[in-house]
């Protein structure tokens, strides 16, 4: 059976343990890795902009002996075909795939229409590379995620999603610390799932962030809007209504707080994000950066070894 990495909840805790352990290894060691993927091919799709996503996908793939091909929606003919006939051709071409879409129900679509592996690169729902790559790095910089604290400051999204599925199944407790969600990410069933053990908490309190030991935050409006002028009101009013909660020096000197910085980037900075946050001695935001490459090399290995 294919395996693929569409949502969180497609890899149980003790898969992920595994691939946490492997990426763990893979980095340790990448000389005995050279040649993981040799010969093997890597599609990665766009219809939206990337930094880190492609460059970490691209490097991982070189890294390990394979190859990375970059295919853009807009310089393809994936927008003009019908997205089942593209996929079942694209396919022959490799032996994974990773898609960066707007929306999940087109990863679901390839997914039913491919036999190779494939993988969520960030949807408006999810964004499973992030979530355990950051598991990864908190893995590093704190011991065993069991127990640890982490608080979300300002809008929840996708990213948030897919950090709450994660970590609270692997025993963190998350707790979300915002005045409104994204309302085209929220996911009932996944707060739900989250909530039975007791390990998910929202709140408006900034004080949950006294003994955090991490905190996360991310954009609060979503790339494809930020400079749209239709969006522009919406916008005006999300900077209001979120300035409060932005990530920086003097709110986490206000509240006592020890927690190590983070943000899956890009940074807004003087928005969700101060310099002075980027730039604090607790801050693993580059490290972060760069255990991308390294969960998604042992992501792509683990899916392939077990598909
Ligand atoms: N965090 C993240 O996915 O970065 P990019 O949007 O640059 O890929």
């Amino acid at each position: 059976m294919t395996r693929h990495l569409l949502k969180d909840s497609d890899l149980t805790a003790e898969e992920k343990r595994e691939i946490l352990q492997l990426a763990l290894k893979m980095k340790k060691n990448p000389d005995k890795y050279r040649e993981a993927l040799k010969g093997k091919t890597l599609i990665m799709y766009f219809e939206k902009t990337s930094t880190r996503t492609r460059l970490s996908f691209e490097a991982g793939m070189t890294r390990l002996g394979g190859h990375g091909i970059f295919l853009d929606k807009r310089t393809s003919q994936v927008g003009i075909s019908e997205l089942k006939d593209e996929i079942r051709a694209i396919e022959r071409y490799a032996d994974i795939m990773m898609a960066r879409t707007r929306k999940h129900a087109t990863l679901k679509e390839m997914a039913e229409n491919m036999k190779i592996p494939l993988i969520n690169g960030c949807c408006e729902r999810y964004h499973p590379c992030q979530g355990l790559g950051d598991a990864l790095t908190m893995i590093e910089h704190g011991g065993d995620l069991k127990g640890k604290k982490i608080v979300w400051l300002g809008i929840a999204n996708n990213v948030s999603n897919s950090l709450v599925q994660t970590c609270t199944q692997l025993g963190a407790k998350v707790t979300l610390c915002i005045p409104e969600k994204d309302p085209g990410a929220v996911d009932k069933d996944m707060e739900d799932e989250a909530r039975k053990n007791g390990l998910y908490a929202e709140t408006q309190d900034m004080s949950c962030l006294k003994d955090a030991d991490f905190v996360h935050t991310d954009t609060w409006v979503n790339m494809e809007f930020i400079n749209d002028p239709k969006f522009a009101d919406e916008k005006e009013r999300r900077i209001k209504a979120f300035m409060p909660y932005q990530l920086n020096k003097a709110l986490l000197d206000k509240h006592g707080s020890k927690a190590k910085i983070m943000h899956c980037m890009p940074c807004h900075v003087g928005y969700e994000i101060s310099r002075d946050a980027i730039d604090h001695p607790n801050s693993l935001i580059f490290d972060q950066a760069e255990n991308r490459m390294h969960i998604q090399n042992a992501i792509m290995v683990w899916l392939l070894q077990n598909s």
